[in-house]
């Protein structure tokens, strides 16, 4: 695993020694000021922050689910599109393994309705910042928490084990959108997320045992693999792609103990 420099200038140590038990699989060299260039992970009052030396020092990627926007939406714990996609209906709630999980936004979104969530994500700071922020979901006692598990891993290392629910992708969207993305979609994108092997993945999933494979495309992208849908939902911006592989039932609720 490559060392990754943190910037530790508030030297709160035991509360950062204690945080990083939820990101074992990053390796960091604390230092007290930011280097001159690359991608850097900071330690703040408010937990983990990764931050880029080419952006404005201000900016930096944290994963909130207390307070700000992401907490906000899942306050208002509205049937959005995504929770329709995933089929979620009066009394059903399928079990979800979201297999490129993120910074959490979607997975949230999904234990929230009350959905079991295995979420995977193979990127290790980013899956780092979820886990940070997932500490503190679970430090405020945040009811989700109890039925969301992440795992950093590669989604295609175990794919072939899914045998009920949806699973659920969200690739990375192509890097010639016009509009500006945000600036955790940035530091993702330089990251490294490039030849994705997506079709690889929505392959697996498509040879998996799920009952439902749900992909998030932007409006206009082409289909994953070419393989059109047999159904979708639009949103404002994004649609979900919707391949059935059977009927969803009851049992597609069971929780992914098997992946613990
Ligand atoms: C567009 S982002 C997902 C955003 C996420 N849905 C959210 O709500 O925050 C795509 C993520 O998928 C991850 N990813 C891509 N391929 C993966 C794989 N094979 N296994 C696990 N994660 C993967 C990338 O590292 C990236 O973080």
């Amino acid at each position: 695993m490559p060392e990754m420099v943190g910037v530790d200038q508030i030297g709160q140590v035991m509360t950062r020694a204690d945080a990083e038990a939820s990101w074992p699989w990053l390796s960091i060299r604390w230092v007290d000021q930011p280097p001159a260039e690359g991608h850097y992970v900071s330690w703040q009052t408010d937990g983990l922050h990764l931050k880029s030396a080419s952006l404005d020092p201000r900016s930096s990627v944290h994963v909130d689910f207390i307070a700000g926007a992401q907490a906000r939406r899942l306050r208002a714990v509205t049937g959005e599109a995504l929770t329709r996609a995933i089929g979620c209906q009066k009394g059903l709630r399928p079990s979800v393994f979201d297999a490129t999980a993120g910074l959490g936004s979607d997975a949230t979104v999904l234990a929230n309705v009350g959905c079991a969530v295995y979420a995977v994500e193979r990127q290790a700071e980013t899956a780092a910042l979820f886990a940070d922020g997932l500490r503190r979901a679970v430090e405020a006692d945040l009811q989700w928490t109890h039925h969301l598990q992440l795992c950093h891993t590669d989604a295609c290392d175990v794919m072939t084990r899914v045998t009920h629910g949806v699973i659920y992708l969200d690739p990375m969207f192509p890097k010639e959108r016009k509009a500006a993305p945000q600036l955790a979609m940035q530091v993702l994108h330089e990251l490294g997320e490039s030849a994705d092997a997506v079709d690889l993945l929505f392959q697996h999933a498509l040879d998996s045992g799920a009952a439902r494979v749900v992909v998030k495309r932007p409006l206009k992208a082409p289909y994953l693999g070419n393989v059109p849908p047999a159904s979708e939902i639009r949103a404002k911006t994004v649609r979900f792609d919707l391949y059935p592989r059977r009927k969803l039932t009851d049992s597609e609720c069971a929780p992914w103990e098997q992946f613990a």
